[in-house]
């Protein structure tokens, strides 16, 4: 089979392709023919070798995908099984979850690492209210446009941050009330729409470019959940200023704490899925590649071209 490695940490340039055996399944592990794989953020620091998601030298790189149980054709999808980016994978059944009939298999490999984080975001890092306003950085993205659909599916409204028109396009279309393209000035904007008081939170995957205008944006008692650096991290925070700025919270997430147990990654991409499959959520697919493209994509990626999500196609290659 294919399979995505990367020889040693570096940029794109270190992603190569080879044909190897198939993964031989272990105790509790099953052989997943691998329909499509997500790429994510996390891939890029794994491939530059950053703790905790390299997996050291010589790994196939990757996480999330969705295909079919090899000899039972049973449809499943999942977020965390190392070495995602081949025509098969040797998964733990507990790490596996069983996609809805009516979802195809690239939808739901799109809709899981994203998905579930968009849903934690909104339903626990802060349990958005009705009539909230939340402030949502890079909307157009793969978490940000499924993150502006969940806020405003509780009743919330959603201003959007974007590098482009065409990128507020797409986040006007997933729901957003209004758009501030190229950053600059959101927090003013913010606390306009929302009548002085400002937002109740700011969901903050860019970091380092946004961190400190989101702490300004915020009502008293906010929240600031910086769940993401895609511009890198954020300078270190002096802990008063949270007073100053109004008794604020601030969160630094991961969805690994969410989905630590089989039954907690069971109920939230099960509750994702299950909103795909009653068309209440609306996953873009941005773009797909062969196995080949790996390096492609994760040059997009990182170079802001892409919208939604970036799906590889083992089948393709
Ligand atoms: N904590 C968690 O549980 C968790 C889970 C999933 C993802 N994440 C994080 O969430 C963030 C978004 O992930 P994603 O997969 O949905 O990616 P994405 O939003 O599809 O892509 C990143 C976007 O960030 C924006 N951006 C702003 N400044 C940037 C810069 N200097 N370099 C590159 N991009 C920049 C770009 O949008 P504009 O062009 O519109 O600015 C870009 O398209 C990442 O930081 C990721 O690590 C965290």
């Amino acid at each position: 089979m294919q399979a995505v490695f990367y020889e040693r940490p570096g940029g794109p340039e270190v992603l190569t392709v080879r044909e190897v055996p198939d993964p031989e399944p272990g105790d509790g592990e099953v052989l997943v023919d691998v329909e499509a794989v997500g790429v994510n953020f996390r891939d890029v620091y794994e491939r530059e070798g950053r703790p905790p998601y390299a997996a050291g030298p010589s790994a196939v790189i990757g996480v999330e995908g969705a295909g079919t149980v090899a000899g039972t054709g049973e449809r499943v999808a999942w977020l965390d099984v190392r070495g995602s980016y081949a025509a098969r994978v040797a998964a733990p059944r507990d790490k596996l979850v069983p996609v809805p009939d009516g979802v195809p298999l690239d939808v739901a490999a799109a809709a899981m690492l994203q998905g579930c984080t968009a849903r934690y975001l909104v339903a626990d890092s802060y349990p958005v209210a009705e009539g909230d306003w939340a402030v949502v950085h890079s909307a157009a993205g793969g978490v940000g446009l499924l993150l502006t659909q969940l806020v405003r599916d509780r009743g919330g409204h959603v201003l959007a941050t974007t590098s482009t028109e065409e990128k507020a396009e797409l986040a006007r279309a997933a729901g957003a009330d209004d758009v501030v393209v190229g950053y600059d000035g959101f927090a003013e904007r913010v606390r306009e729409l929302s009548g002085g008081e400002g937002a109740a939170v700011v969901y903050d995957g860019v970091g380092r470019t946004t961190f400190a205008a989101g702490l300004t944006a915020l009502r008293p008692t906010g929240r600031m959940i910086v769940y993401g650096a895609a511009s890198g991290q954020p300078e270190p925070l002096e802990v008063h200023s949270l007073a100053t700025h109004g008794s604020l919270y601030v969160q630094r997430p991961t969805l690994a704490t969410y989905t630590r147990t089989p039954e907690m990654l069971r109920e939230r991409a099960g509750a994702v899925l299950d909103l795909v499959a009653a068309g209440r959520l609306d996953v873009r697919i941005g773009d797909h590649h062969p196995l080949a493209g790996a390096r492609r994509a994760h040059e997009d990626l990182e170079g802001r071209r892409t919208t939604g999500k970036i799906l590889l196609q083992p089948q393709a290659s």
